[in-house]
């Protein structure tokens, strides 16, 4: 793919675009590529990124080996995604992430440090999940500090919905796991809740999570944390199908 195409593409972000827009978990802002985030895309996408395809992935073709494979939704600017991917060298990780400036800032970092075990894709992880992600195949799934969508009226643009959540759970592997944090106490026990009802999920620590030791604090948490906002851990695993 040569450059111009790249750089076309990377702003395609979701199926439904326009008039077909369905309720979405983010908002974009900002969605204009810089010459200094042309550079980066062109630099990296190739060899740490890779673009939406209505076609299930094969990991050991994206990663080139055949390690368990973790996906983060949301990473933001992606400095967690990149300390995490050191700490844990023994996973891959496919990050997916909306928010240009976030996206450009992970793929200059893995380029940069040579991070190998990260692929990125800037899509709607709602689309990437149903089109990309084959059933029952991932280890696990990292979502830190989502949007809360905090007024009543916004609850419906909450990423961790029930058909997400059943989503996410088809995806797994038994034995797969769901690891969200997040500061916002009533949106923490509205997923715990959520969770109780999916019969394809169990929570081993039948409420809150203890923290785990490699994961380092994300630039949501510091902010949560400034205001006092609780930070609670929520693990989830995927059990067998009883049907
Ligand atoms: C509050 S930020 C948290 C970022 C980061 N995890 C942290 O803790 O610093 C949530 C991020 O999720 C992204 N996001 C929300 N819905 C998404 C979706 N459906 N697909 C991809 N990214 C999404 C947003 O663009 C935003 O950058």
């Amino acid at each position: 793919m040569d450059d111009k195409e790249l750089l076309e593409k990377i702003n395609r972000i979701e199926i439904r675009e326009g008039r077909e827009r369905g309720i979405k978990s983010y908002v974009l802002r900002n969605n204009v590529i810089s010459p200094k985030d042309a550079s980066v895309i062109t630099s990296y996408m190739r060899d740490h990124g890779f673009f939406f395809e209505d076609k299930m992935l094969s990991y050991e073709k994206l990663f080139g080996n055949s390690n368990p494979v973790v996906i983060e939704i949301g990473f933001g600017m992606g400095d967690t995604t990149a300390e995490v991917a050191i700490r844990r060298p023994e996973f891959n990780y496919i990050g997916i992430e909306v928010f240009l400036h976030g996206f450009v800032n992970l793929l200059n970092e893995l380029g940069q440090r040579n991070i190998e075990n990260v692929r990125l894709i800037r899509f709607n992880a709602v689309d990437v999940l149903n089109h990309m992600i084959p059933d029952g195949s991932a280890e696990g799934f990292h979502i830190f500090f989502p949007d809360p969508w905090q007024k009543k009226r916004h609850h419906k643009r909450r990423l961790m919905n029930p058909e997400f959540i059943h989503l996410l759970s088809t995806k797994l592997k038994v034995g797969g796991y769901i690891y969200m944090v997040t500061d916002w106490e009533e949106y923490a026990e509205e997923v715990l809740e959520l969770s109780a009802g999916e019969k394809l999920l169990m929570n081993p620590f039948g409420g809150f999570a203890p923290p785990v030791t490699w994961r380092p604090v994300t630039k949501f948490e510091q902010k949560g944390m400034e205001s006092e906002h609780p930070i609670n851990e929520i693990w989830l695993e995927r059990i067998a199908d009883s049907e």
